[in-house]
């Protein structure tokens, strides 16, 4: 199954913006109605927004979540920025042009069943997204594990299934994803209750060394989020020699490969490339973004 999108389907709608939600840490959500771009968007796409009139280059975001029926498009962001920050003071009923889906999103190995996924920060909408689209899959079983140093902009709930490996004092769970039957735990240095102290790929080693050998072979990893998160998720499937996908945020300018504003040097068959992460990613195989780092490993 590809879950990847191609530059065919990129799209520009005038878009309104139907729903808004803000949480504490300056993280907001956004539903745009793009229904072009809800009918193409996967996991690990992006769509490039106009934040304001009054900004003139254009921000890219990951999808969140997409409904091709209802039209609707959702992205979950925290400004560092003034544009991201305009784009937050905009009131329901707004107009925002929106360019996609853009880029190849994740494409999980049909040969491994077993997938953990890792968010990071607000690289945690490509793996929500995953969530969803992957709920009733009959080929894979997920395990979402989410780290922020912010309070998480989603319902929590307190799960009372044991996760292998994991200790049962880290027991806080996404209530959305617990109702898609997706297992889910969270990690924190902000001293959150029930959330792993500490950073997110520690609690991938947990289970991965929760695991007999022979389940390792059915085991692989997608993530997005901080580089520093994405490289050592990419040295933890090194270790533990299982395939990894990372979805990489870079600065853009066109967003549509026109540029080369925001290319990536990635190891290739033929040696090493720069790559444009806006449409020859943003998902690469981490051992492609971080080859010495893995080769350092070795
Ligand atoms: C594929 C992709 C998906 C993303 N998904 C999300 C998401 O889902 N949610 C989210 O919150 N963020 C996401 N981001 C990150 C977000 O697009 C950037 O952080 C964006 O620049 C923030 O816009 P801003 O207006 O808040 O800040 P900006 O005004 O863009 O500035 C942010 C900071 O970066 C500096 N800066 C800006 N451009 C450059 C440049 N070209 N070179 C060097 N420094 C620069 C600025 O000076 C400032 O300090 C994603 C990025 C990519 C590439
Ligand atoms: S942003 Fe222009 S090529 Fe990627």
């Amino acid at each position: 199954m590809s879950m990847s999108g191609n530059r065919d389907t990129i799209a520009l709608e005038d878009a309104e913006i139907i729903a808004r939600r803000s949480f504490p840490g300056d993280q907001h959500i956004i539903r745009l109605a793009a229904p072009r771009c809800a009918a193409k968007a996967t996991p690990g796409s992006f769509a490039h927004l106009t934040c304001d009139p009054t900004v003139p280059m254009r921000r890219p975001l990951s999808i969140m979540l997409a409904d091709p029926t209802a039209g609707w498009v959702e992205f979950l962001f925290k400004p560092v920025g003034h544009g991201l920050a305009r784009l937050a003071q905009r009131p329901i009923g707004d107009r925002v042009s929106v360019l996609g889906p853009i880029g190849r999103g994740f494409d999980p190995d049909p040969g491994r069943r077993r997938i953990i996924a890792i968010g990071g920060g607000v690289g945690i909408p490509p793996v929500y997204f995953l969530a969803e689209r992957l709920r009733s899959s009959a080929d894979f079983e997920l395990l979402v594990l989410m780290g922020s140093e912010v309070p998480f902009p989603f319902e929590l709930g307190d799960s009372s299934e044991a996760i292998n490996g994991i200790s049962d004092t880290v027991f806080k769970e996404v209530s959305d994803l617990a109702e898609w039957g997706i297992p889910s735990r969270l990690a924190s240095n902000a001293g959150y209750g029930g959330c792993h102290a500490g950073h997110v790929p520690e609690l991938a080693r947990d289970w991965l060394e929760g695991c007999v050998y022979e389940e390792l072979a059915n085991v692989q990893i997608v993530a997005c989020g901080p580089m520093a998160m994405l490289e050592a998720t990419a040295r933890l499937a090194q270790e533990f020699n299982l395939p990894c996908q990372v979805a990489v945020e870079e600065y853009m300018a066109c967003g549509v490969g026109g540029c080369a504003g925001c290319t990536l040097l990635v190891q290739t068959p033929d040696g090493p490339a720069m790559k444009r992460v806006c449409v020859d990613g943003p998902v690469f195989e981490a051992r492609d973004v971080f080859a010495q780092t893995a080769a350092a490993a070795i």
